[in-house]
């Protein structure tokens, strides 16, 4: 027997009114979450936040198509990576309406999960914490706040609603709800951390 079931073939006509509609709900999140923003025209034009999660969505469908197309879809974050200075790995996953604002320095590792309606600003990286094919990135919940430069390593779980302050260094889960600040630096006697 096969493992995996066969793809239901997808009318060109509905993949394409769904990626506007995507594509819509995306400019609309900007729209909302980012008081600057003045038309949705502009910001399909001048947001690399936007370019950058469009970019995503093609390579993400690129890669959950199997290993034939990974080189493929690293290769379109790669270029997008060029252009936006936003890395996500093809393999995240990621939520409906997840705006980046300003972007520059993102990076988001193959095995993190973001739910819907989050908000990120600048320099996040959602991060490994070890080295092994494993699931090592964080999760995200649904409409979490990730503040700028906030750095989140290792496979911990953030609850619904919280929010990451800027420049805070989080290693361990949040609770929904949740606000964390700061950053837990203290000495660590033993194996360096990878
Ligand atoms: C963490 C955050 C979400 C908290 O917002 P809030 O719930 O409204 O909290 P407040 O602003 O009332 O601050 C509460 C306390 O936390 C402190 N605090 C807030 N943000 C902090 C941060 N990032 N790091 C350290 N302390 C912080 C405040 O000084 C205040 O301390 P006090 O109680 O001793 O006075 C918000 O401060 C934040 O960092 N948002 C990200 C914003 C961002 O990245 N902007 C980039 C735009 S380009």
């Amino acid at each position: 027997m096969s493992k995996n079931p066969p793809r239901r073939p997808v009318h060109p006509g509905g993949l394409l009114r769904r990626a506007r509609q995507r594509m819509g709900e995306d400019l609309s999140a900007a729209m909302r979450e980012d008081p600057a923003a003045t038309s949705k025209v502009l910001v399909a034009l001048m947001y690399p936040g936007v370019h950058a999660i469009w970019a995503y969505r093609v390579a993400h469908a690129m890669w959950v198509r199997g290993p034939a197309w990974h080189p493929w879809a690293r290769l379109l974050s790669q270029i997008a990576r060029f252009l936006t200075g936003i890395e996500i790995h093809p393999g995240a996953t990621i939520g409906r309406r997840f705006f980046i604002d300003h972007g520059m320095g993102v990076v988001i590792g193959e095995t993190a999960e973001v739910g819907d309606d989050v908000l990120m600003y600048h320099q996040v990286t959602l991060g490994g914490r070890s080295r092994g094919r494993f699931k090592r990135h964080p999760t995200v919940g649904n409409r979490v706040l990730l503040g700028a430069g906030a750095k989140l390593i290792g496979p911990i779980t953030v609850g619904d609603d919280a929010k990451i302050g800027a420049n805070a260094l989080v290693v361990d889960d949040v609770a929904p709800g949740e606000t964390v600040v700061g950053i837990p630096g203290k000495r660590h006697i033993g194996d360096v951390i990878a």
